[in-house]
């Protein structure tokens, strides 16, 4: 008789359903695929009363998380409840302390607390997997730790947060005002507690900071992320970047180079026809280049039950099977400081003003681009109000610094009647 795999999962929501779900209809597949049953000793959530539509009778039931992660009869500790401190950090810690291996779809927990638990998992003799926490669906972790384990990695980019897909694709097809569709966005469910998470770029940019740190071998450094969320794209962006032939993305790009490691997660312009603009809805996508293989592109649900459930059950089926991988692919020990780059690479960058329609307010924007080494390749003014004049500009290739030296100046000649929008066109 093969010794069964005990989980103890602590958080019965989206997620954590749908592993229960995952383990109680699949035993047997699950079973012959690990060569061991993986099986569910005790759960844990906030309220035991309420309707989970699954049966959780089968399983104990532990109010506190802490103690679900220390039982002698968890193998496992599955951590679903989320957010980067109070029960998910302090339930974690317990059950490396403990002795238990740790599979999370806690972006926010490894994103804050990453290199510390993953120094005590290895003291512990322990394993901490989060493929779920990254891209939902897309196996990118494993990805990234096994199959590409013999490149250098040069470049991880993608498109890591679906709600904001959602958003920019949503205001694209229907022709809809950011506003609008937050809200609907927000009655389907989609955003997460904290809104800002998802809008303000942090989620994506925590996704970002682990991607980095297993691809560059540095430690997990998410005060490092650049981050500027999707809160200020108006529909005439949308409108003026499709006009273009691109369209608008939450992109997030991390690249070691000879200054460090730049990370940033930003709205972009990508062309309409590469993968990543094709890309609609809650779709996630993301792009690993590396010196052997030269480019992988991997697309799949970066959210829901089924998606992020079949992520978090690939980790525990590798637990199962005997697989032991560090946390961000070598030793945590080992994982080098990463030194921080400001993203500096050249790019053509569009540039949405609205300027006084006044005689020569655009002749001092002009001066103000040219006195910063800023070439104009396209310019357009269009739609006047009675007393405004949106222009629309596209450089030439600059550096980023050079961009918001000439936005402080243009601010400094009183013609701007708004804070400008500036986005980087991708090269994808
Ligand atoms: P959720 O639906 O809000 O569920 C959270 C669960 O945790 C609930 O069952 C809640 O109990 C329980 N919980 C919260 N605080 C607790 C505490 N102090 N003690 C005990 N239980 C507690 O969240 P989710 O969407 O499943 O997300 C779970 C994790 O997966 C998060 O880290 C999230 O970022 C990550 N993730 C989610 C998705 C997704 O598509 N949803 C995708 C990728 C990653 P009650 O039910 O009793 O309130
Ligand atoms: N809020 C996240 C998203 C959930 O929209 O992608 C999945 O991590």
């Amino acid at each position: 008789m093969t010794t069964p795999l005990r989980l103890g999962i602590a958080g019965l929501g989206t997620v954590g359903v749908g592993v229960v779900k995952i383990v109680r209809q699949k035993a047997n597949l699950l079973a012959q695929r690990s060569g061991r049953p993986v099986v569910i000793s005790a759960v844990s959530a906030r309220s035991r009363d309420k309707d989970r539509s699954v049966n959780l009778d089968a399983y104990a039931w532990e109010d506190d998380p802490v103690a679900l992660a220390q039982r002698d009869d968890v193998d496992v500790f599955v951590e679903l409840m989320g957010g980067h401190e109070g029960a998910a950090r302090l339930a974690t810690e317990a059950a490396l302390a403990a002795g238990k291996d740790v599979v999370t779809a806690n972006k926010a927990l490894l994103a804050h607390h990453g290199q510390s638990l993953a120094e005590t998992a290895e003291a512990k003799g322990c394993v901490i997997r989060f493929e779920a926490a990254v891209a939902g669906g897309i196996p990118v972790i494993k990805a990234l730790t096994e199959g590409l384990a013999g490149n250098d990695i040069t470049r991880v980019m993608g498109v890591m947060n679906g709600t904001c897909n959602y958003i920019l694709t949503r205001m694209q097809d229907a022709g809809l005002p950011y506003d609008q569709v937050f809200a609907e966005a927000e009655a389907l469910g989609y955003l997460e507690a904290d809104p800002n998470l998802d809008v303000g770029g942090i989620d994506a940019g925590h996704k970002l900071a682990l991607l980095a740190s297993i691809a560059f071998g540095t430690r997990v450094d998410f005060a490092g992320v650049e981050l500027e969320g999707i809160q200020r794209i108006a529909i005439e962006d949308i409108h003026q970047a499709a006009e273009l032939g691109y369209r608008i993305k939450l992109l997030g790009v991390a690249q070691m180079t000879g200054r460090g490691l730049e990370q940033r997660m930003s709205p972009c312009l990508v062309p309409e026809e590469s993968p990543l603009g094709q890309l609609k809805g809650g779709t996630n996508m993301v792009v690993i280049e590396g010196d052997a293989v030269e480019q992988v592109v991997l697309r799949g649900p970066g959210a829901g039950e089924g998606p992020t459930a079949s992520a978090v059950m690939g980790d525990v089926m590798d637990i199962a099977r005997g697989l032991r991988i560090s946390t961000f692919g070598i030793p945590a020990r080992e994982l080098a400081e990463a030194k921080v780059a400001q993203s500096n690479s050249p790019a053509p960058y569009y540039l949405h003003l609205t300027l006084e329609d006044r005689p020569g307010a655009l002749a001092k924007i002009a001066t103000v681009l040219g006195e910063n080494g800023i070439s104009i390749d396209r310019m357009r003014q269009t739609r006047h109000s009675d007393t405004n004049a949106p222009v629309l500009i596209v450089t030439h290739k600059t550096q980023r610094a050079a961009l918001d030296t000439a936005v402080e100046a243009m601010r400094a000649t009183g013609v701007m009647v708004n804070d400008p929008v500036a986005l980087r066109i991708e090269t994808v």
